[in-house]
């Protein structure tokens, strides 16, 4: 069967992450290369590099800061040159703070408006600019969350984050539409994995509640996130653009 992005490359954010990891595989198995990205120390990603090697695509690792733009300039710099022009993008890194809006200190809200508002922003803008200048078409996919449109309450900075990032994602694909540039946004539900896994060390009962409290009574599998992701980027895709793809089982229903 013919691998749906061959001879194309992604750029992954926060991809030494759970659901990092599992979009960096899954457009390695559709035949892209990888450009990963994460605040990790570069040892950290030679276990993720060797199973994409295997896979048989050409990757690449840098450490990076994605709140730093001059820094996320230099990793798509570094990026190009080893695997040529980067099509693709997924802003996906961030953090969350469990403190509610009279406990979360100034400090932590700006860190976290920084990392995963100004560093989607960043990494978006970084690779599309590029696309811009060698009229080249591409995919931009968001990784944002339903706690954009639900209000929680022990992480609000990451819920005004993931908002943000929503509209960040409308505005940047309205640009982009006459340039055959798609901008969609995924936003999943409670995944069993990750960030969601901080918050659940912390209060182990709530992983059950998230898991019952969800209508379809399943969490979600990082794999099922990068599938969507992919999805996404079909080049095949010319009009599905300032979407939000809302996979919570359910849960925004409510
Ligand atoms: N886990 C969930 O339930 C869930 C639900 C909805 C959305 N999401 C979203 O999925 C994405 C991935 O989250 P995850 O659950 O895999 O978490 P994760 O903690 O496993 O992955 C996040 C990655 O981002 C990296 N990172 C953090 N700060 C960074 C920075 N400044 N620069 C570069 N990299 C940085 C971390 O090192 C980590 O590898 C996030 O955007 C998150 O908001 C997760």
């Amino acid at each position: 069967m013919k691998k749906l992005l061959k001879e194309k490359t992604v750029l992954i954010s926060g991809a030494l992450g759970d659901i990092g990891r599992a979009v960096a595989i899954a457009f390695a198995e559709q035949g892209a290369g990888v450009a990963l990205g994460d605040i990790q120390p570069a040892e950290k990603a030679e276990p993720l590099l060797n199973e994409l090697k295997a896979i048989g695509v050409p990757c690449h690792y840098t450490q990076v800061d994605v709140s730093d733009a001059a820094a996320v300039d230099s990793w798509l710099q570094a990026a190009e040159a080893a695997l040529g022009l980067v099509s693709m993008v997924v802003a996906n890194a961030a953090t969350v703070t469990i403190a509610g809006l009279y406990q979360i200190t100034a400090e932590q809200w700006s860190k976290e408006l920084r990392v995963n508002l100004d560093g989607a922003f960043h990494i978006a803008r970084a690779v599309t600019s590029r696309l811009l200048e060698k009229a080249a078409m591409g995919s931009v996919v968001f990784v944002g969350s339903w706690a954009a449109e639900a209000v929680h309450s022990h992480i609000p900075a990451y819920s005004v984050s993931k908002a943000g990032l929503r509209m960040l994602s409308k505005c940047m694909a309205l640009e982009l539409a006459p340039h055959g540039i798609m901008v969609n946004e995924i936003a999943p539900g409670y995944v069993d994995a990750g960030l969601s896994r901080t918050v659940w060390e912390q209060a182990p009962e709530q992983k059950e509640l998230a898991r019952l409290r969800t209508p379809v009574r399943q969490l979600i599998t990082p794999q099922q996130v990068a599938r969507e992701v992919v999805r996404l980027c079909d080049p095949e895709n010319r009009h599905i653009t300032g979407s939000v793809l809302l996979m919570d089982g359910g849960l925004s229903l409510l």
